[in-house]
């Protein structure tokens, strides 16, 4: 049997929520893609939140709200999925790399300074793994030098940053709900922010620049047929059948959560006394709702890419995040030099991801750290 990276969670509660849907005669925005960003403030502690098709969808619209432009820079990590980069070439703006911290992967807030010229607009750190960059720092670099701080934590919710949930007191703040992440809607994201008018400005975005708050209606009683559009828009709304996915989804979150936590505890018993191994260990400031389960390969002995292969063969499936983006053809225009990035060449020589979701059992668990012990004993 195949021991999947990342399988969701699905139960009858999420096949009842969309049936139910499916026979409601509304399967777009709607009552319950409201429901569910009210549901996402109320967990969070958030004042606004507005459900999307996606994070990468929730990036875009954050940088536009924050008044990001062709030229501008934004400085962000090199070790993230395309998206953060994708959304500010988007908008013609330059990312401008930092490295990362060896113990979790995130963005050194004390490389950031050198890297603010006078083009410098904001910062976009990436919560890696359901660990938080140092937020506080952050905001102080912003406040200082007048930038705006747009978080991806695509890997990051229900994590928190010291004793607040991540996105509580944000302007900007992207969630992603796609099928590996800790809660999904099968494709879909959050913006959620403190700022009404970036909330009107991006909800307004998401459906076409259509400029009345409720255009999703504008097929019912309570609605009306008559909108004006006075922005270029795009189509990133959530659709009710995801949104009611998502309620279900939340409504377990404290059961997914635990059960993450329990196989997270079983790797590192098991895995932590194998020389050659390191788990990344994340940082003091955050409590991480667990997204990934990390680990280095410090051995002479066995290449990360060779692991990887063996556990393949034995129905294991791994990944890697991330392959730093400056490696992809598509950046080699932005003219990034590898050895500005240590940390990050060296993360993603030796990292890999084990399969870790919040319906793994025990045994699975068990048997993929026999596996990794077997690996190890065999190259000694
Ligand atoms: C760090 C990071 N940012 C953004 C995204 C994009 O999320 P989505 O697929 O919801 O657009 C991902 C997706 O995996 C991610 O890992």
């Amino acid at each position: 049997m195949t021991i999947n990276f990342a399988t969701p969670s699905i139960t009858n509660k999420e096949i009842n929520n969309v049936t139910k849907v499916l026979n409601s005669g509304w399967l777009t925005t709607g009552s319950q893609t409201k429901n569910l960003e009210s549901l996402i403030n109320q967990y969070i502690g958030s004042e606004f939140c507005l459900c999307l098709n996606s994070c990468t969808s929730a990036l875009h619209l954050a940088l536009i709200c924050a008044g990001i432009k062709a030229g501008d820079e934004v400085i962000t990590t090199p070790f993230t999925f395309v998206s953060t980069i994708n959304t500010i070439l988007y908008l013609r703006a330059k990312p401008v790399f930092v490295d990362i911290k060896p113990q979790d992967f995130v963005i050194d807030e004390d490389k950031i300074e050198s890297k603010i010229t006078k083009k410098t607009k904001a910062i976009l750190p990436v919560h890696y793994a359901g660990f938080s960059a140092n937020l506080d720092k952050l905001s102080l670099l912003c406040k200082k030098y007048n930038l705006t701080l747009i978080e991806d934590a695509a890997h990051a919710f229900g994590s928190k940053y010291r004793n607040r949930f991540i996105g509580r007191s944000s302007r900007f703040c992207c969630f992603s709900f796609y099928p590996t992440k800790n809660i999904t809607t099968g494709e879909g994201g959050a913006l959620v922010t403190n700022d009404e008018n970036v909330y009107k400005k991006a909800l307004s975005l998401s459906l076409h620049g259509i400029n009345k708050g409720n255009a999703w209606k504008r097929y019912s009683t309570t609605g009306s047929w008559k909108y004006d559009v006075d922005k270029l828009g795009f189509k990133y709304n959530m659709t009710d059948l995801q949104a009611t996915l998502g309620i279900a989804q939340l409504g377990r979150i404290n059961i997914l959560k635990r059960r993450r936590d329990i196989i997270y505890q079983l790797y590192k018993e098991g895995l932590s006394e194998i020389k050659g191994i390191e788990i990344l260990s994340g940082n003091a400031y955050s409590f991480p709702f667990r997204h990934l389960f990390v680990i280095k390969i410090k051995s002479k002995k066995i290449k990360r890419d060779d692991f990887i292969e063996i556990m393949k063969k034995k129905n294991i499936v791994c990944s890697v995040h991330f392959i730093p983006v400056y490696k992809f053809t598509l950046y080699k225009e932005l003219l990034v030099k590898n050895s500005e990035f240590p940390n990050c060449e060296t993360a993603y020589k030796d990292c890999l991801s084990l399969p870790f979701n919040a319906v793994m059992g025990i045994k699975e668990t068990w048997q993929v750290i026999k596996v990794i012990k077997n690996i190890f004993k065999s190259k000694n």
